[in-house]
């Protein structure tokens, strides 16, 4: 565990000491007079771009110490600084480091010391709880990190409260996101959640027999070849005093997907224990706001299924009634996803009367092949909604991409023997996904849809992540509350 404290004063024992650069800076200000030659001729090549580390060590104050130039860009790229100075430590042998941000202007320190130390903590996230045998080389060494922010201490620990807050709830979700589908499967989702409970999150769940009494056929179908039991988990967080409608938060939670019936090729299955990524990021936004005490109104829902092939599964051709009404014929058992968002979304709707909803869904393989890793698919019937969550994403670098719907698209997903079915032809695949979902979206809801099949995952390590589970959503989620909720 790393723990991150804020310090008026440079400790005088520091054996490893970073130092924020930006862009073109000389070094020379900054470092201790005895290093400053060394300095020199080490940074003939940097010129602080965010995340660049110099790495030196010398004599200071008669002992040796490691001093690291960490560039911070023309406009202080507190999360590549933090994340870079991470990932370098993290298993060094380093055990302790000082970053002294006093460089930085006073009006911006408070708020970059805070940012450094979210960085810091989200990139030291790591998973090795099934790794007995792990090399100690391989184990996490930093223990502790503090920054020393001169005169901003009250102001900097003030700002790290609401970014720790969330960093937290990006915890929770990346530890969702990992557990393998043996551990986590929606009984134990539930569980891992009822932790939320301390914080003032209200949990109301469904089980099985109160989702067939509202007749959800869709997420039922999907979920009736598993011999694991479905859940739709509701968490509300109310800052407001009562005083703010809801907006509600749907995730995709399918724990293991199989594909069902329409069984999908073995080689990569593996990545279907993420497919309650959706669920995973709206559980985690929950715990962040809750820990923050956001002023929000926000209800959380998670469906909750395992998509799994059996005697009992689904076959395609299969008519099955939504709880709205509708009915939908199953031509293919691994479009699953959309079957549980529609009873998801039509609850909350009826529960909660939400005049905004935004589902987040690991929803089509077809997205990856559009944006790629780099953004998410959002979908929305509202130009203002999307634009607000563009925004939002583009603050906390969880950027999305906005994809068209319409009437034509539609069409495509019409039925010659029920209402709709749950796929269109191969073409636009996340776009028919989406218009899937807008069927059950009630007249004048204000509705976005995330798509990030492509974003819950890195096969390789980011700014804010190492390879595994990014925590995409929780920060994106956070930043619209703040933006448009608490405003
Ligand atoms: N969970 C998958 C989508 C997915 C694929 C997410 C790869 C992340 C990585 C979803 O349930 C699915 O199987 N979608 C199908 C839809 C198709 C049958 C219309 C797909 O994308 O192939
Ligand atoms: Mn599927
Ligand atoms: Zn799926």
């Amino acid at each position: 565990m790393l723990t991150i404290s804020f310090r008026t004063d440079r400790p005088s024992d520091a054996r490893s000491l970073a130092l924020p650069i930006a862009k073109d800076e000389p070094v020379d200000g900054h470092v201790p007079a005895e290093l400053v030659d060394i300095a020199r001729a080490a940074s003939a090549s940097f010129s602080g771009e965010p995340g660049s580390i110099v790495d030196l060590h010398g004599r200071v104050d008669g002992a040796v110490r490691r001093i690291l130039l960490v560039g911070t860009g023309a406009d202080l790229a507190a999360e590549k600084a933090g994340g870079a100075l991470v990932a370098k430590l993290l298993t060094s042998g380093e055990t302790g480091l000082v970053i002294d941000v006093t460089g930085i202007d006073s009006a911006h320190r408070a708020n970059f010391a805070a940012r450094i130390a979210q960085a810091a903590m989200l990139r030291s996230w790591r998973f090795d709880l099934y790794r007995t045998k792990l090399p100690e080389k391989q184990k996490p060494t930093l223990t502790a990190i503090e920054i020393v922010v001169g005169d901003a201490l009250a102001a900097a620990e003030a700002a790290w409260a609401p970014l720790r807050a969330v960093a937290e709830g990006v915890d929770l979700t990346r530890t969702l996101v990992t557990l393998p589908a043996n551990i986590l499967y929606p009984e134990t989702f539930v569980e891992h959640c009822q932790e939320l409970r301390g914080l003032g999150i209200e949990i109301e769940v469904l089980d099985e027999a109160a989702m067939r009494k509202l007749g959800m056929g869709a997420l039922l179908g999907v979920s009736q070849g598993s011999i694991r039991e479905a859940r739709l988990l509701c968490l509300k967080w109310d800052g407001t005093g009562g005083k703010a409608d809801p907006v509600a938060f749907v995730g995709k939670g399918v724990t293991f997907d199989t594909g069902g019936i329409s069984l999908k090729p073995g080689p990569g299955m593996e990545d279907m224990k993420w497919d309650m990524g959706g669920a995973g990021a709206v559980a985690g936004a929950m715990k962040a706001l809750a820990l923050r005490k956001a002023k929000a109104h926000v209800i959380g829902v998670c469906g909750l299924v395992e998509n799994m092939p059996d005697g009992n599964a689904q076959r395609p051709g299969d008519v099955v009634t939504t709880a709205s009404g509708q009915t939908v014929e199953v031509l293919n058992t691994d479009a699953e996803g959309r079957l549980v968002l529609c009873d998801a979304i039509w609850w909350v709707q009826q529960a909660y009367h939400p005049k905004t909803i935004i589902d987040l869904a690991t929803l089509t393989g077809a997205m990856i092949v559009s944006l790629g890793h780099e953004h998410g698919g959002i979908f929305a019937n509202d130009d203002a909604l999307a634009d607000q969550i563009l925004s939002a994403g583009k603050a906390v670098e969880e950027k999305l991409w906005r994809m068209p719907m319409g009437k034509a698209y539609d069409k495509m997903i019409d039925s010659p023997i029920a209402d709709m079915k749950n796929i269109g032809p191969r073409e636009a695949g996340s776009i028919t996904a989406a218009q899937f979902i807008a069927r059950f979206v009630d007249e004048g809801v204000k509705w976005a849809h995330l798509d990030i099949a492509g974003m819950v995952w890195a096969s390789k390590p980011g700014t804010l992540w190492d390879k595994g589970a990014t925590g995409y959503g929780v920060r994106l989620l956070d930043q619209y509350v703040k933006d448009v909720l608490e405003k």
